[in-house]
């Protein structure tokens, strides 16, 4: 992709920052934050870039709920990409529910109407959505077709964040919805994963059994790509690997990339403890998320990393050694 105009809601966060990476130098991104970046906050909170460096994009300011000046910066987009959202890495209190479900409900129904005034429409809307919107799932995998939701904080938070996506009429804007799975990239979810791996826990969560689904952020963005190329797509699509591996795969896998023979597991009942400790739910790495990308598939993508190991391996290339060995 290139000379697009592409704006990027909550792109500050993991995943946006890796997306700025992919298609800055040859778009130009804008970047929609509630938090401008400047010298106080610029380390903290954009630590895979360097903001200063980044010639093709322009940070604005928006509250992520009501239309205001921002809107004029979506006109005639080629792709808007919405990842806001308060992150689910959190207890769920009634108040973090709230945040959760309302931070993403309010950003798709902001930016709905801010196309709704635009003279040129963006041609196309990407939306968040995650995979954890299948049920825990054992026995098979869940796809576009077959899959099933049953019910729960998480899973009913994904079908409201979708229904209102839907909701929303946009003639003119094609509409995506992608349902990611657990994304690994340089930072994000692997940064805790690191952590255990130096202290010696990286060995299976729980009973290991649990699938873990998966996909490789380069595999996210140039998805994307082939998203927007391909005009005649649309819809809903997991974005996931094809392959899936258990819980105990990915430790065993992850240790193997990282140069650690040994890994103490950790039980379920230590995993209770320790979130609690740290301020998460369990659900995160005990749910069985057990999903395949069958309709991205029928469309013709290929994966450039559908196995976890090179997936891995090409992240850990990238990744400074102190973050993931003690020495
Ligand atoms: N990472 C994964 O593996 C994964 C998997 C499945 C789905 N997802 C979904 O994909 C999206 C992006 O993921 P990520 O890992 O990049 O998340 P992230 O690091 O938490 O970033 C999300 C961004 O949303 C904005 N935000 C936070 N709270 C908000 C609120 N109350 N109102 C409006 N905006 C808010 C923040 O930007 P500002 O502070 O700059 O405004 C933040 O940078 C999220 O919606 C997440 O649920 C992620």
């Amino acid at each position: 992709m290139k000379h697009c105009k592409i704006v990027i809601a909550g792109g500050t966060g993991f995943i946006g920052q890796e997306m700025i990476k992919h298609f800055g130098k040859e778009n130009n991104i804008i970047v929609l934050t509630r938090q401008l970046p400047d010298a106080s906050n610029n380390r903290n909170r954009y630590n895979s870039l360097n903001v200063a460096a980044l010639k093709n994009v322009k940070f604005i300011k928006w509250d992520g709920k009501e239309v205001a000046e921002w809107c004029n910066e979506i006109n005639g987009a080629d792709l808007i990409i919405n990842l806001a959202g308060k992150s689910v890495n959190c207890r769920y209190t009634e108040q973090n529910k709230k945040e959760i479900l309302d931070s993403r409900i309010d950003a798709v129904n902001a930016i709905a109407t801010a196309i709704k005034k635009c003279s040129t429409p963006p041609s196309c809307w990407i939306n968040a959505s995650s995979a954890t919107i299948y049920r825990h799932a054992q026995d098979r995998p869940q796809d576009e077709y077959t899959g099933e939701f049953h019910s729960g904080f998480s899973v009913n938070v994904c079908k409201a964040w979708e229904n209102a996506f839907f909701n929303q009429q946009t003639p003119g804007t094609r509409k995506i919805a992608l349902r990611m799975a657990i994304t690994l990239g340089p930072g994000g979810v692997l940064i805790p994963y690191f952590n255990l791996l130096k202290l010696g826990l990286g060995g299976k969560q729980g009973s290991g059994k649990q699938m873990y689904s998966w996909i490789h952020i380069k595999d996210t963005c140039r998805m994307i790509e082939w998203i927007t190329e391909n005009e005649n797509i649309e819809g809903t699509f997991n974005c996931s690997s094809p392959n899936p591996v258990t819980n105990k795969h990915f430790m065993q896998t992850l240790r193997n990339v990282t140069g650690y023979t040994i890994g103490l597991p950790a039980f379920e009942w230590m995993l209770k403890i320790g979130a609690v400790i740290i301020g998460t739910e369990t659900e995160l790495v005990l749910k069985s998320r057990w999903v395949i990308p069958t309709k991205i598939t029928e469309t013709g993508f290929q994966f450039k990393y559908p196995l976890l190991e090179d997936a891995l391996k090409d992240i850990i290339s990238e990744v400074p050694r102190k973050q993931y060995r003690l020495f």
